[in-house]
């Protein structure tokens, strides 16, 4: 398995990032929706420097740039302002200021494959194919009066779209309103790279990437080959639409460009279910900062499914980079709070993965409202805002019941707004809340708050090497994680029976021998002492993280 390796030291390894989706944080100006003096309102309660604030590292705002919202922002139709229903420019730079304040560092989501079909560029492009910026956009005359290829979009009915003026297809495939631009272009990268340097200029200190995998399209525009599968966009190979071998390039421009300024990073969304293509976005470390890799989110519960993924993550990565791990986030399948749910046991469920996500090897990206345990809300049909839950009903619901309003206390709306939100609150916010939670040591957001600063102040567990000591099939996870002469071992339960731990014999440079002191634990006290080298019995769903403190090492 995985000896202990990579020393990580930047601030996008070691610390915890956190995603807002801003609609849906806090609404400052009492409209329905979330904005930008909102989540001014809440740093403090993300982190205030002391340990009674939640301690993350980075907030991951999804698209606060304007746009006619056919998909939530990712529809851009300026990249240098802010959609007025977030507020303005100055809103934001008194947002990174306050934050910076509170050590808190602003990344920003870039959506460059594809804009708004309202964004200036698009306009122009369609006004005559002589326009300076018609080939900003990848167009095609069509065939027969057809679409040229079997592209498949994924919120719409079809990939290519006719434009009367210039008598050509242009191509989406997300949805119509989403043209996706062509980076062949010189100009169009100039023009985007300099959309890079505009925040960066400003003080954002990194970027989350778009649709990473998708920037460049195959010249001839040939068909993808079908495959046996029944849903879409599976019974494509996607090997003329995504993964072309010139992105890994401009990955590397990109990176060139970021590392131009101190400090700063790039995480890229791969959209993709392979490791392997994901992790092809770090290069040789000259690409890409970080990639997510989205395994997790569709794995099912079970030590052992977790435990494969992780592997599978490492072996992809080689040496290549530094791993994330993630486990909910505003795209399908919506929350892990609710996609692990086990009656009783679901509170105790979320503990587990929590504990996992904030130890393992990698930087952990949590989503908003998943350190109180937010769920899923059923969504009525003439709810649906997401283009995904309107293309697919019934058979997808889209992203919309992941998306709700923030739970700040139990009072109406859940604290998020005084006027009815664009989505509405789930109704447990009454009893699922901030305020019912922050007080209360043994509630789920007090778990996850102290497991980040214990984070924070442990070198093995933000930036020491990992090693599995166990396999598959398991019904635990054990691992221990190292820096200098520094270990600790972490046992995860994901059983809700009593199960055993067997340490490995002969585990070689590493023994468990020594003393060994509790950490964290769900039914230990702190700071007692445990004898990891004889089997421990686990209760079910318990966490424990113990720390060596003499002996071995
Ligand atoms: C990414 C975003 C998603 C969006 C899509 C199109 O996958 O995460 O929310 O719909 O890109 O921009």
């Amino acid at each position: 398995m995985t000896e202990p390796r990579g020393d990580a030291a930047k601030w996008w390894q070691t610390g915890v990032v956190y995603q807002i989706y801003p609609m849906s944080f806090m609404d400052g100006d009492g409209d329905g929706v979330g904005d930008l003096m909102g989540i001014v309102s809440k740093l403090d309660y993300l982190n205030d420097g002391t340990e009674k604030s939640l301690g993350i590292d980075a907030i991951w705002l999804s698209p606060i740039y304007p746009s006619p919202n056919r998909d939530f922002g990712y529809d851009i139709s300026d990249y240098r302002d802010i959609d007025p229903r977030y507020g303005d420019i100055e809103d934001f730079k008194l947002l990174l200021r306050e934050a910076h304040d509170r050590k808190i560092r602003v990344v920003m989501d870039l959506v460059i494959n594809h804009t708004s079909d309202q964004h200036p560029w698009f306009l122009e492009a369609c006004k005559g194919r002589d326009n300076p910026h018609h080939d900003w956009y990848l167009w095609h005359k069509g065939k027969n009066g057809k679409a040229p290829n079997n592209w498949f979009a994924y919120f719409d009915k079809r990939a290519w779209w006719w434009v009367d003026e210039v008598r050509k297809f242009y191509l989406s495939t997300w949805c119509r309103y989403q043209p996706e631009v062509n980076w062949r272009n010189p100009r169009l990268k100039e023009a985007m790279f300099d959309v890079i340097r505009f925040w960066l200029d400003l003080g954002v200190d990194g970027y989350r990437i778009d649709v990473v995998n998708w920037f460049i399209k195959d010249e001839k525009f040939r068909s993808n080959p079908y495959r046996l599968q029944l849903t879409p966009p599976d019974y494509q190979k996607h090997i003329y639409d995504r993964n072309r071998p010139e992105t890994h390039g401009l990955c590397r421009e990109i990176r060139q460009l970021v590392d131009s300024y101190p400090d700063r990073f790039a995480v890229g969304e791969v959209f993709t279910n392979s490791p392997e293509e994901a992790a092809s976005y770090y290069g040789n470390g000259d690409e890409l900062h970080l990639a997510f890799n989205f395994a997790f989110l569709f794995r099912k519960w079970g030590a052992s499914n977790f435990l494969r993924e992780v592997d599978a993550w490492d072996r992809a990565l080689k040496d290549r980079g530094w791993p994330t791990y993630t486990l909910s986030s505003h795209d399908q399948p919506g929350r892990h709070y609710s996609r692990y749910a086990k009656g009783k046991e679901t509170d105790r469920r979320a503990r587990v993965a929590a504990a996992m996500l904030l130890t393992l090897r990698g930087t952990p990206f949590l989503y908003y409202g998943e350190e109180i345990g937010m769920s899923n809300l059923k969504i009525a049909r003439k709810q649906i805002q997401d283009p995904l839950g309107k293309k697919y009903w019934p058979f997808l619901k889209g992203r919309d019941p992941a998306r709700t309003p923030m739970q700040w206390n139990g009072s109406p709306h859940g604290g998020f707004s005084t006027a009815v939100p664009w989505l509405p609150s789930h109704p447990d916010h009454r009893v699922v809340n901030v305020e019912n939670q922050k007080g209360d040591p043994d509630s789920l957001l007090s778990f996850y708050r102290e497991l980040i600063w214990l984070r924070k102040k442990t070198p093995a567990l933000c930036r020491g090497g990992y090693r599995a000591l166990v396999f598959p099939p398991t019904d635990c996870l054990a691992y221990v994680r190292a820096h200098g002469d520094r270990s600790v071992l972490v046992l995860l339960n994901f059983a809700g029976k009593r199960v055993t731990f067997t340490p490995p014999v002969g585990t070689g440079n590493d023994p468990l021998e020594g003393t060994w002191q509790v950490l964290f634990g769900t039914d230990r006290g702190k700071g007692s002492r445990l004898d990891v080298s004889t089997a421990i019995e686990l209760d079910g769903y318990e966490v424990l993280i113990v720390q060596r403190t003499g002996g071995a090492g």
